[in-house]
């Protein structure tokens, strides 16, 4: 971990004189005060990350009762667990007793959770088993120690969790985009390959670089070839709108191509952003393969390739690029104060088969290298950010749109957190 030397004075009190100064230049990028503040982090945690929809992983990845995944976020751990009803579950892993992790390993299978501390044994749902030699304590309740429970949802085989509650209705808001989103029938689907890719980075920095194509001309030449958002709508409308026009017919998906943007501070709840647009690939390029040649079956009841892309946003940190014969689910999580996990999945129809109906080298060329060049301007960015002398300068009005109101909604934020 990159060590930051924050000022040992911080406090809301210099957090809200900051906050007051971003009002005076809108539309710039923000003070590396935020990038560099422990306690910013801490409150970010509390109020933002711990309060917003996650997605964690596909409910095709733990099958069978027992079968959990640990989903690890910042310093916490949490466990992702199908139990015995069939139902996805999350719940954190911390023991009620004097708060070891119970689970170690990152995925398998087991019929109860045993802290390795003093030995407290928990279901797999969570409650408490038995806690040793404890007859003699005669207040203890079994029922009122077990492990926290995470709220947890899955939709269409992708599983989210909060931390939170009280959390809004994530279902209803992705029940918006339901029509583009169920074209792909996630529900059938499989991961074909994940990967994390830690960045020396903000996580801020890491979702900023996601949420523009100013970078990907000059940084992602091969992504650059095929996808037309790297370049401005008066440049790229003709061949969206020739996409546009035959999608509906061509895919065999009505409304596939409906737009529609609920994110940030305009989602009708805290961290439930709902949004889906299609844009257009250049002539020649029907997938996102470095070829621009198919690269597995068709994806759902899609019908044929229409040269165009589905961009996906589902909560405040996840994202998803779905092409006609496969989906790249993107995932943002904080590690530390300079550390973000960026989680990539590839999902291709349940039913392919690895060799025969897609090579896995090929499917997942493009995004794995055009997130090393993200890794590559995400940390030389970082670096630059941690300068005390950065000096903000202008968003791009158009390239950098959604990227402000990411910057408003973080900048609010954090702002109630303090108020
Ligand atoms: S900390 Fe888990 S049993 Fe003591
Ligand atoms: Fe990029």
């Amino acid at each position: 971990m990159q060590t930051i030397a924050t000022s040992v004075d911080d406090s809301f009190e210099r957090m809200r004189a900051r906050l007051e100064a971003e009002k005076a230049r809108p539309h710039h990028a923000i003070n590396p005060y935020f990038y560099r503040s422990h306690l910013v982090h801490e409150q970010e945690l509390e109020h933002l990350i711990f309060k917003s929809w996650i997605y964690a992983l596909h409910a095709s990845e733990i099958p069978n009762t027992g079968d959990y995944q640990l989903l690890e976020i910042g310093e916490d751990s949490i466990i992702v667990v199908r139990t015995e009803d069939g139902d996805i579950k999350a719940m954190h892993n911390v023991c009620r007793h004097r708060g070891a992790r119970v689970c170690e390993a990152t995925q398998g299978n087991r019929k109860t959770y045993v802290c390795p501390y003093h030995g407290w044994v928990y279901h797999i749902d969570g409650s408490l088993k038995v806690a040793r030699e404890t007859h003699v304590m005669p207040d203890f309740d079994s029922a009122q120690h077990g492990l926290k429970p995470v709220n947890c949802v899955t939709y269409m085989g992708l599983v989210f969790i909060n931390c939170d509650l009280n959390a809004g209705d994530l279902t209803a808001s992705l029940d918006q985009i339901k029509a583009q989103l169920g074209a792909y029938d996630l529900d059938h689907a499989k991961v074909a390959h994940r990967k994390t890719y830690r960045v020396d980075a903000n996580w801020k920095l890491a979702i900023e670089n996601y949420l523009e194509c100013y970078h990907c001309a000059t940084s992602h030449r091969s992504y650059a070839r095929a996808h037309t958002l790297k370049d401005l709508e008066e440049k790229s409308a003709p061949v969206v709108a020739k996409m546009l026009e035959r999608a509906d017919e061509i895919t065999g998906i009505p409304g596939i191509s409906k737009e529609h943007t609920t994110i940030y501070l305009d989602a009708p709840s805290f961290g439930s952003c709902a949004h889906a647009m299609r844009y257009g690939l250049f002539d020649g390029y029907v997938t996102g393969t470095q070829d621009g040649r198919p690269a597995a079956p068709l994806m759902g009841d899609i019908q044929d390739y229409d040269g165009g892309v589905g961009d996906f946003q589902l909560g405040p940190l996840s994202f998803m690029l779905n092409y006609p014969d496969h989906c790249v689910l993107y995932r943002f999580l904080p590690k530390s104060l300079t550390e973000t996990d960026m989680e990539l999945v590839w999902l291709v129809r349940g039913d392919a088969v690895e060799g025969t109906d897609y090579d896995l080298e090929r499917l997942t060329w493009l995004w794995h290298h055009t997130t090393l060049e993200d890794e590559y301007i995400i940390t030389r960015n970082a670096a630059g950010v941690n300068s005390r002398f950065f000096e903000p300068g202008p968003y791009h009005p158009e390239f950098e749109f959604t990227l402000t109101q990411f910057i408003h909604w973080y900048l609010h934020t954090l702002e109630a957190s303090i108020a």
